[in-house]
């Protein structure tokens, strides 16, 4: 079967390149009169770096709504992590398409943006200082960017759309730059890292990958924390009877247990809830056949040991495991669960609740009319699949949330998503 690489651009292969292409600029354009060179020995004064964040958060977010950075001429950043969507799909589909002729599919549902900020780099072994339970336990494999938590940093992880042939399709690192160069952002890059760097084609593009780094931790962007839950912690908003209820069963372990992984309370530090805790669990979501790579029934995605993640290759216990999400903002997606398998927020819901009492409800029959549960992991990886309460029960069980309870979970789930307050138009947060 063919599965799409995405390729990932090594320092020697981006040295190689530099080495075929050659310093093609004409070096440095005028003096550096308006330079905040960053590298200086003995560091930058705070108003440096604080003008240096500025000038890279800028052209971050100029960059990231531009769509002549990718091989089609149409495709942003932005075209798939839509501002007015929370960053996330502005569509219903499972996955998007890109590439030079914008008909590449991709694999995976896209996820919302916002607070990625925070995401821990990825560990294996996770001890949770923020916990109040026994630092001792390991949590096991935590944080990293993308579903499978494959990228630690914002700049490693915006390699990744630049140069997938089903994203933005350029097939070089020295394709993003000419594109950045040709779009006018050479100007801005020689203001923020100095002269040097126009005849420096790596430092180019590894200025331009640091600059959408650098814009994700705009904090007006994609961290607001301005959602009714935020106001209602802070003590300036109430929640409706069905919302509050909503809280109750989300955090009430023998009902939705849902904040045993999406966490709902601020951290020991005072910082706000996240909604996750970066695990990754397998939660045997079923195959979605929306997905082109997944009419192959070869095919797989199995998250934490691969294919797309290729250090884990061969790691059984891994199989299967995908990063939690934050629930911020998840009541404006149209899109659910890496794979995209479920449209409404309803249905995700309720799949927790029905995944093991009513299971011929999410998976198809076998040609001997068995249920073919969790369908989208073979067989030999199925023990991974977590088993915490509400998933403790069998076929036939009673659910642990009736469609009432469900409802009040989801009135729940709209309490986070961000612009309550400039709704309301009431005073600013703290
Ligand atoms: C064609 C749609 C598409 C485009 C264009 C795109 N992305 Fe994404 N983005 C995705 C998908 C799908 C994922 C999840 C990938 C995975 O899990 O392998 C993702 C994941 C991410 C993540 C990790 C989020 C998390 O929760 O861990 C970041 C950060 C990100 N994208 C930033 C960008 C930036 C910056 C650009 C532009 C340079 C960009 N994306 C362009 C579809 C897209
Ligand atoms: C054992 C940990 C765990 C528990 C408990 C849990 N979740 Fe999740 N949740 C996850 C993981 C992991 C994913 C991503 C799984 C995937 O895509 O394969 C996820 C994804 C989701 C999504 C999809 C979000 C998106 O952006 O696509 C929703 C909605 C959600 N959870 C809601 C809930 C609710 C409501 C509850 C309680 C009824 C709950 N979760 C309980 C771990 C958990």
């Amino acid at each position: 079967m063919n599965i799409p690489r995405i390729p990932a651009m090594s320092a020697a292969a981006v040295a190689v390149l530099f080495f075929m292409i050659g310093p093609r600029l004409s070096a440095a354009s005028g003096t550096a009169g308006d330079t905040i060179v960053l590298s200086a020995p003995g560091g930058l004064s705070r108003a440096e770096v604080r003008r240096r964040t500025r000038a890279l958060t800028a052209l971050g977010r100029d960059m990231f709504s531009d769509p002549s950075l990718s091989a089609s001429g149409k495709l942003a950043c932005a075209s798939c992590h839509a501002p007015d969507h929370a960053l996330g799909p502005a569509n219903a589909l499972s996955v998007q398409f890109g590439g030079a002729d914008m008909r590449q599919p991709g694999l995976r549902a896209v996820p919302s943006l916002k607070y990625v900020q925070i995401v821990p780099q990825f560990s294996e072994h996770f001890y949770d200082s923020e916990d109040d339970s026994d630092e001792s336990v390991d949590n096991g494999p935590t944080g990293g960017l993308t579903w499978d938590g494959r990228a630690d940093r914002g700049a490693d992880q915006a390699r990744i759309p630049l140069l997938s042939p089903f994203e933005m399709g350029n097939e070089s690192a020295g394709n993003v730059v000419d594109r950045a160069l040709r779009a006018g952002y050479g100007e801005r890059l020689r203001t923020i890292y100095g002269a040097d760097i126009l005849g420096d084609r790596k430092a180019l593009f590894d200025g331009i990958l640091e600059a959408f780094e650098v814009y994700e931790q705009d904090e007006a962007t994609f961290y607001p924390y301005s959602s009714k839950y935020d106001a209602y912690l802070a003590g300036k908003a109430t929640l409706s009877p069905a919302e509050a209820h909503g809280l109750e069963l989300f955090n009430d372990p023998g009902k939705g247990n849902c904040a045993e992984c999406h966490i709902s309370q601020r951290g020991n530090d005072g910082t706000p809830p996240q909604f996750t805790d970066y695990g990754l669990i397998a939660l045997g979501v079923p195959r979605n056949l929306d997905i082109p790579a997944n009419r192959d029934p070869a095919y797989f995605d199995l998250g934490l040991c691969g294919p797309l993640r290729t250090d884990f290759r061969g790691r059984t216990d891994y199989c299967g495991l995908f990063r939690t999400p934050s629930l911020r903002n998840v009541a404006t997606r149209q899109t659910f669960f890496h794979n995209g398998a479920f449209h409404s927020l309803k249905k995700a819901v309720e799949f927790y609740a029905r995944r093991d009492t009513n299971p011929e409800q999410w998976y198809p029959r076998r040609a001997d009319g068995t249920v073919d549960k969790f369908d989208d992991l073979p067989a030999a990886y199925q023990a991974n699949i977590n088993t915490d309460p509400p998933f403790d029960r069998h076929a036939g069980d009673r659910p642990a949330l009736d469609d009432k309870e469900i409802d009040d979970i989801v009135a729940f789930l709209q309490t986070l998503n961000d612009g309550y307050v400039a709704e309301q138009g009431t005073a600013r947060l703290p």
